[in-house]
């Protein structure tokens, strides 16, 4: 998969090169390009925003370094392009997405900042490419930065040969076979501070075992996430 970033904070990328994301570089399972925004503009203070049509406070990203940007990013590689536009007026980013957005060939992330990008951009995006608007969730970031890494990673270790052991990728929280919340973990010792692991996890009885992960799942599910009991999705 060939992922593209732009944004005019290419320093917060660095991260990518580490842990499981850096080793899937390292293989070849992924190449990843960071592009600062800033080389597509022309004049003396590389320009990226402007005051918003309408007013209203804050400033808007200005268009033509974004298209200049994407037909660069067209022209340097001959995968159909999957833009993602990091925004709290996306749609919420699941694992069913991380899922969908893990079988593109290239992804291009469009990170924006102040108060977004001018949304003919957007519009131009939908028209020529694939297009996905996703949101971290219900709060505010000052960019797209930090929501496009949270995207990257939870897409890269979904693809094949990123993490080791792939029956762990069926288990965890929100994988689609399993929508509950995840049981909780214990590993040695069996007694710290006072604290035991639950006996039934020594009994060498598997069925046992997986009845009583099932139960602690569906209990802190219950308790934490009742959304997710409810949605039948
Ligand atoms: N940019 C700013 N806030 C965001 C959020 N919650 N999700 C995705 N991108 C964002």
């Amino acid at each position: 998969m060939r992922l593209d970033v732009v944004s005019i904070f290419p320093d917060y990328f660095a991260p990518l090169q580490l842990s499981l994301v850096g080793k899937a570089i390292d293989k070849g399972i992924i190449d990843v390009a960071v592009h600062d925004l800033r080389d597509w503009t022309h004049d003396r203070h590389n320009t990226v925003d402007d005051t918003p049509y309408g007013g209203g406070a804050g400033m808007v990203m200005k268009p033509e370094p974004w298209g200049e940007a994407l037909d660069a990013l067209e022209g340097a590689a001959p995968q159909p392009m999957t833009i993602v536009v990091p925004t709290p007026a996306g749609r919420p980013f699941t694992q069913a997405m991380a899922y969908e957005l893990a079988q593109r060939e290239r992804l291009v992330f469009a990170c924006g900042r102040y108060e977004g990008i001018d949304q003919r951009v957007i519009d131009h995006c939908a028209e020529r490419y694939e297009l996905v608007e996703v949101s971290l969730g219900d709060y505010v970031l000052n960019g797209g930065e930090v929501a496009a890494l949270a995207v990257i990673e939870a897409v890269v270790r979904l693809l094949p040969g990123v993490v080791g052991n792939p029956a762990s990728l069926v288990e965890e929280s929100h994988s689609p076979e399993h929508r509950l919340l995840e049981y909780p973990n214990y590993t040695k010792p069996p007694v710290w501070r006072g604290r035991e692991v639950p006996e039934i996890l020594f009994s060498g009885h598997h069925a046992k075992i997986a009845e009583w992960r099932l139960e602690e799942a569906r209990r802190r599910t219950a308790e934490r996430r009742p959304d997710l009991l409810a949605d039948p999705e």
